[in-house]
């Protein structure tokens, strides 16, 4: 038996490995709590095992989605025990904090005060973008109020986009499609301006752009799965490419990007440091249902994986995913959890 090298922060000795929890399609469904959620996190507690949750969801703040998920779980969750899809994406503030940044994402402002919480000074959204210029997406049925910060809007588009981000799913996929679009093939980021014909088809994009997350579906209380932001993304690249001849350029964030795995490690670090002196490789245990995202990414990153069938992932007899095969494919969480616990005894 290996000694117990972890001690969290509260000085107490814990097992000696953490498992990283995928939330959607894991713990959860839409809604709705998966039946074993709750046995699995009382193994957990039982057996002193540090945990994380790594989701790429998001569109809120880490400490609001730790609040919401508390309480559909019904047990205490601290915001430094999860990560979201846009949460490596501090990274990105040092480079770009006083740049005009386009958040794309996410109900009304709320991927706006992220963004401003993570340190970016110039957030503009597409919603702002839409109320003040109306006629930005024609097609709209959403019909947007003036509001007494119009003008300040109209200011702000005066200075041109440098860069955009996408930190969550758009609520209104035509409107900001067209705006991340009217960006890229703009004058310089400047709205309302497009490149001339030739320097549109020889010219890189007129700014970078950034994806939280790359899943092109995900598990949610629907029978099958739905679109995620990587759907969003492929459309983007879709339009770019038909209308420039061009590839779009982009750096994504969120499983199974290695950043996000960094990311993580360092917040285990963190909750559940390594006692003085262990030199050892930290054993952790990534519980995912999307061999794409989750165990592509733990596999790739040197950690176990363990692949449930609650969510993306369904075989059809009992075998493993063809191209991204996890350590182990269980039913569902519980059983995940045993798994783990007893090849740690
Ligand atoms: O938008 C959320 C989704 O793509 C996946 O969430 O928790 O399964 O990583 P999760
Ligand atoms: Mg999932």
């Amino acid at each position: 038996q290996r000694l117990h090298t972890h001690i969290n922060k509260s000085g107490a000795i814990s097992a000696p490995y953490s498992i990283v929890f995928d939330i959607d399609g894991v713990l959860v469904k839409g809604k709705q709590v998966l039946p074993q959620t709750r046995h699995a996190l009382e193994l957990l507690w039982k057996n002193k095992v540090s945990y994380i949750f790594l989701t790429n969801g998001g569109g809120v703040r880490e400490v609001q989605k730790a609040e919401e998920l508390s309480k559909k779980l019904g047990v205490p969750v601290n915001y430094e025990q999860l990560i979201v899809s846009h949460s490596p994406m501090r990274a990105l503030v040092p480079k770009y904090k006083d740049a005009n940044v386009l958040v794309v994402g996410g109900k009304g402002l709320s991927c706006k005060h992220v963004a401003e919480d993570y340190g970016f000074k110039n957030v503009v959204t597409p919603e702002e973008i839409h109320n003040a210029h109306p006629s930005v997406f024609p097609l709209s049925t959403h019909h947007t109020r003036p509001t007494s910060l119009e003008e300040e809007y109209i200011r702000k588009l005066e200075k041109p986009i440098d860069v955009v981000m996408v930190f969550h799913d758009s609520l209104n996929w035509g409107r900001d499609l067209q705006i991340c679009l009217d960006v890229l093939v703009s004058k310089g980021g400047k709205l309302g301006t497009i490149k001339d014909p030739d320097e549109l088809h020889s010219s890189k994009q007129s700014t970078p752009i950034y994806f939280s997350n790359p899943d092109v579906v995900w598990s949610t209380d629907f029978p099958v799965p739905r679109f995620g932001q990587g759907t969003f993304k492929l459309c983007l690249e879709k339009i770019y490419k038909h209308l420039t001849g061009q590839e779009l350029e982009y750096t994504t964030f969120g499983k199974p990007m290695k950043s996000t795995y960094e990311y993580a490690e360092s917040v285990l670090d963190k909750i559940s440091p390594l006692a003085d002196g262990d030199n050892t490789k930290r054993t952790v245990y990534v519980v995912g249902d999307n061999p794409s995202s989750d165990i592509a990414g733990a596999n790739a990153y040197g950690w176990n994986s363990v692949l449930v069938k609650t969510g993306i992932f369904k075989p059809k007899n009992n075998e493993n995913h063809h191209i991204h095969p996890a350590t182990v494919v269980v039913d569902h969480v519980e059983d995940a959890v045993r798994w783990i616990i007893e090849k740690e005894k």
